[in-house]
């Protein structure tokens, strides 16, 4: 058994039968698994890490998704936005750590102000950084307008989670309204796409009712979809929330770490020059948890660049860890533990999926 699925290792391309044999792979096959993915990460994206500074913008959020901590039903936290301000104080810590790009995520917001906020804002920075800082933006589903208006501001990426490829579960983790569906979800990724965006998105491992089945389909919907990037992490219940009451029926954290690593080992083989985020949620479940999946094919790691005063309130799910430690802490932090795992971090370089340029 173990054997055969050595042998899938050495096919060209991935059926969803062999995806779902390596993500159960265990033993010999899994070892073997780390050490493929580990290779074709040399090789075609090298031993570097970019990295990019993450700015929790704002916590307000009009979704409801029922796995996410800062959904707006969700009365505990502050809502918060962040000054212009402080903003730029962020830019440019990014710029002076020679950070070669940022990331500006926040809750789903629309509306004309909103819009011409986060344009005046891109174009601050551009300004300012005379347009060597790359920014990526995480702020979900907008109209086609507004993804072309935030383009031409300045915005280079954007990354907008799938979350689940599967219409199924997916309508089962979000609330059953319009503002959740899962074929705007769709179509957001595609205008992204058309309007020139390098285009980055991802799921959540080890989420309820998922199998996987599911994670072999979401792993070819992200080659079918041809991404620039992918982000993706262990799902982890957060006690405000409806899939909370689902907590028993999870596999353990272990093992969703486990299958983590291994998602982003099977993407690094089939799609070798993509970039692959080293998420944060990985480092929640195991406090090396960043520096295994660089080791497993990542090489991207977004260090938190928010105020600290915000953090407590960004919380997606529990036991985030950096709630205390500034953007320098982290910085040295994530230094320390990149190369221990025996990677570089790439300073001063944009890094932009290489996959992106080919295309
Ligand atoms: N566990 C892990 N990740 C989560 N996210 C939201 N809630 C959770 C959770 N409970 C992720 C989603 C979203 C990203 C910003 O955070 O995938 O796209
Ligand atoms: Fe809002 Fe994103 Fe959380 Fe959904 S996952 S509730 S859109 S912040
Ligand atoms: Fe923030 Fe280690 S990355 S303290």
């Amino acid at each position: 058994m173990n054997k055969a699925t050595e042998r899938i290792l050495e096919k060209p391309s991935f059926s969803r039968d062999d995806l779902i044999a390596l993500l159960e792979a265990e033993g010999e096959a899994k070892k073997k698994l780390f050490t493929l993915s580990q290779s074709v990460k040399a090789e075609n994206v090298g031993k570097k890490v970019y990295f990019r500074g993450l700015i929790e913008y704002s916590n307000a959020c009009s979704k409801n998704c029922f796995y996410c901590g800062i959904r707006s039903a969700n009365r505990r936290y502050q809502r918060y936005r962040m000054t212009d301000q402080e903003v730029m104080e962020a830019a440019d810590f990014a710029f002076e750590s020679h950070y070669g790009s940022i990331v500006i995520q926040a809750g789903e917001q629309s509306g004309k102000m909103y819009v011409n906020k986060i344009a005046s804002l891109l174009r601050n920075i551009h300004q300012r950084t005379g347009g060597k800082l790359h920014v990526t933006l995480s702020l979900g589903e907008q109209t086609e307008e507004t993804y072309r208006r935030w383009f031409e501001a300045g915005a280079h990426r954007y990354l907008l989670r799938i979350e689940e490829s599967d219409p199924v579960l997916y309508e089962k983790l979000h609330p059953a309204n319009q503002r959740h569906s899962y074929q705007k979800r769709l179509e957001a990724l595609h205008l992204l796409r058309k309007t020139g965006y390098q285009v980055g998105t991802g799921v959540m491992i080890g989420l309820p009712f998922q199998t996987t089945a599911h994670l072999a389909n979401d792993l070819l919907f992200f080659r079918d979809l041809d991404i620039d990037m992918a982000g993706m992490g262990p799902y982890i219940e957060h006690q405000d929330t409806p899939l909370y009451q689902y907590r028993d029926q999870l596999l353990p954290l272990k093992t969703r770490f486990d299958l983590s690593l291994k998602m982003v080992a099977l993407l690094r083989i089939m799609m070798k020059d993509i970039n692959i985020a080293a998420t944060t949620a990985m480092q929640t479940i195991d406090p090396q948890g960043r520096e295994k999946a660089l080791l497993a094919g990542a090489n991207v790691i977004m260090p938190n660049i928010t105020p600290v005063k915000y953090r407590e309130d960004y919380l997606l799910y529990e036991n985030k860890p950096c709630l205390d430690e500034e953007a320098a802490e982290c910085r040295t932090c994530l230094e320390a533990r990149i190369s221990m795992a025996g990677d570089t971090v790439a300073y001063g370089e944009w890094g932009d999926s290489a996959h992106y340029a080919k295309r």
